[in-house]
């Protein structure tokens, strides 16, 4: 039976298909209160990537044929993205929710009761790795475990990788955005054993940076890890891991880590499985710099990708801001990795304006060329010519 509600200032909202009580942050500091000064942390900016992690957790459940499924959200606060699992994928029956804040665990509780979901979600007041390796001893495994953490993931990783089932979906949230995006490479190494690069596509270095970090933490484990779905919204880069039990599987998944080159002069950019023997540009022979170990593969199956968008549209009470993001994603699935953006095109091309993405997309698409947008930035595309390339044919016109 869930503990009665906690003595916090509370207000009482609605998110997804539930009912929310969390603290009242203009209590807790006024109008610019920041979410992290709250008892419970509950950001409202963060539904996006609820939205999106539930149309994973969907697309999961179809793709996989599995139509009974236990999440374990071990750093869940007021209980929001578990419940949400619980009350909006038909296929997901059982929720394990936990957090080592008492009042969190309080209210998580109450919350889980407001919205009739008491018997089939269990709230736990422990540490999250001491939780998931118990559930991981007992065999007590889940089909999804959902880590949600304040910054870095990296502790959780190996803990919740046990936890999981053969064939089970990870989904891990980083907020720690400036060591993966190059902002800080000293706590990028420190982390995630990784040198970032500072570049117009850092964000998707940081991503591949990330799913690296999880592939090896699961290939040492005897575990192959696959990126399904990769996401960034605001403050949050969420990766989607499908997690198999086969060390054939996991030597190959480690085979796919490799580096980055990137030439700041000429913008080229490689994804290569080695690090390269010459520091110069094959384009340019100016000075490249190297980043990685990074993921050199796939960041999304295409047909997760597709299965995400469904699932998201089939819920037309979701944010369309997260709708825009599914879109997007559904398409630059499968295209050129490393994208470009039209800012540095057209500095390299010297042209007094940015031309827009979405023409020079369809410009580039009419000429039978590979190209897309991407989420990642507003301003960026990926296609399959090096920038130095396209802004020649820019320059000429294009
Ligand atoms: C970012 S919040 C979770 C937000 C929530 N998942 C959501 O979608 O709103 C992180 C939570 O993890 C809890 N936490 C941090 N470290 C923990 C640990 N080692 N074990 C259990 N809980 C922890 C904090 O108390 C906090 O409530
Ligand atoms: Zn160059």
């Amino acid at each position: 039976m869930p503990p009665d509600a906690p003595a916090l200032k509370l207000i009482e909202i609605a998110e997804g298909k539930i009912r929310l009580r969390i603290p009242d942050l203009s209590y807790y500091g006024g109008e610019r209160a920041e979410p992290a000064w709250a008892p419970v942390f509950y950001n409202p900016a963060m539904r996006v990537s609820r939205d999106l992690s539930v149309a994973i957790v969907e697309a999961y459940a179809r793709l996989a044929g599995r139509g009974s499924i236990r999440v374990c959200e071990p750093l869940s606060a007021t209980g929001v993205r578990g419940l949400r699992y619980a009350a909006e994928v038909a296929a997901v029956k059982e929720v394990v929710l936990n957090d080592r804040n008492p009042l969190a665990y309080k209210l998580a509780s109450a919350n889980a009761g407001l919205n009739g979901l008491g018997d089939r979600v269990s709230v736990h007041n422990r540490e999250a790795r001491a939780l998931l390796a118990e559930f991981a001893e007992k065999r007590e495994r889940f089909d999804v475990v959902d880590i949600d953490p304040f910054g870095t993931p990296a502790p959780f990783v190996e803990p919740a990788l046990l936890a999981l089932k053969h064939g089970g979906l990870l989904m891990v949230t980083a907020t720690d955005l400036a060591p993966l995006f190059g902002v800080k490479p000293r706590s990028c190494l420190r982390k995630y054993f990784a040198k970032p690069v500072a570049s117009e596509f850092s964000k998707e270095v940081g991503a591949r940076i990330l799913a690296a970090f999880i592939v090896r933490e699961a290939a040492k484990l005897g575990l192959a890890a696959r990126p399904v779905y990769t996401f960034l919204s605001r403050h949050s880069l969420r990766l989607a891991l499908v997690v198999e039990r086969s060390k054939s599987k996991a030597y190959r998944a480690v085979t796919r880590v490799g580096y980055v080159v990137y030439c700041p002069r000429c913008l080229y950019r490689s994804l290569e499985g080695e690090p390269p023997k010459e520091a110069k540009c094959p384009l340019c022979g100016g000075e490249v710099v190297v980043g990685g170990p990074l993921w050199v593969d796939d960041l999304w199956d295409r047909e997760f990708a597709q299965a995400v968008l469904e699932a998201y549209r089939e819920r037309g009470y979701m944010s369309a801001d997260g709708l825009k993001v599914a879109k997007l994603i559904a398409v630059e699935a499968g295209k050129p990795p490393l994208y470009t953006t039209v800012a540095s095109l057209a500095k390299l091309a010297t042209l007094k304006e940015e031309p827009s993405p979405s023409k020079l997309v369809e410009r580039l698409s009419s000429l039978a060329r590979t190209a897309s947008l991407t989420h990642f930035d507003p301003k960026g595309l990926r296609t399959d010519l090096q920038p130095r390339e396209l802004a020649r044919l820019l320059a000429a016109g294009l």
